[in-house]
């Protein structure tokens, strides 16, 4: 598990904890959301590369650092875009590229419906947004939707993960590191994440 990360921060475990409750109404779940996403935004660029930048402060001239590599934020759809905000906050220079995927209820596996991706990658490393990573099935039909891209540096970022997602992710796409708010226990019959915090795209945009 040495490319998997969870938070160790205490403002994120706070957070999580309103948002599992099940008495959070979608707008302040929407707001836990993104500002979990924005904490998690800081955790998940610490490896960044910069190139020097000469500035001139009223004093002096050092040299300082600007971002080198051109960042692609790639939320799935539905439950990932409410994370996108809190993440251009921080990098408002970045493109966000949408992966529309559901999940069959019935088999668990993903369902392709949204890529408007150009023919040649336009960004240097992707961030996939996603709350939840349960089977894992979203997150590795992305990665290799990006991959085929081209992109050769993916990262995940979500809010909760499932021993069984971390696990696939980890044995399909290695190289592919993993940043978590939370780990959880385990996955019910259903697919869902235990403890968890339910459907993270009903709770968002009210349609539970
Ligand atoms: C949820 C979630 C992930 C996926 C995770 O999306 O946002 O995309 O399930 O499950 P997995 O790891 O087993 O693939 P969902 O299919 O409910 O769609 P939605 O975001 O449109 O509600
Ligand atoms: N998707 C969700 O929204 N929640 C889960 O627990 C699993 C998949």
């Amino acid at each position: 598990m040495n490319n998997v990360f969870a938070s160790q921060h205490p403002l994120v475990a706070h957070k999580i904890s309103r948002l599992r409750d099940k008495n959070t109404e979608p707008k302040k779940f929407r707001e836990l959301v993104r500002e979990i996403a924005g904490l998690m935004a800081y955790e998940a660029t610490a490896d960044l590369l910069t190139s020097p930048r000469q500035v001139e402060t009223p004093l002096a001239t050092l040299e300082g650092a600007e971002l080198k590599e051109k960042i692609g934020l790639v939320p799935i759809l539905r439950a990932g875009l409410g994370m996108v905000e809190g993440f251009w906050e921080l990098m408002p220079q970045a493109e966000v590229w949408h992966i529309g995927l559901y999940r069959d209820e019935q088999t668990l596996r993903p369902v392709e419906y949204y890529n408007k991706l150009p023919l040649e990658p336009t960004v240097s490393v992707c961030l996939i947004l996603d709350p939840m990573l349960a089977t894992g099935g979203s997150a590795t039909a992305t990665v290799e939707v990006l991959k085929r891209w081209g992109v050769k540096k993916i990262k995940f970022v979500g809010l909760i993960g499932a021993p069984e997602g971390i696990a696939r992710m980890q044995r399909e796409h290695p190289d592919v590191s993993i940043y978590l708010a939370a780990i959880d226990e385990r996955l019910n019959n259903r697919g869902y994440i235990l403890p968890g915090l339910g459907d993270a795209g009903d709770r968002q945009f009210g349609t539970g």
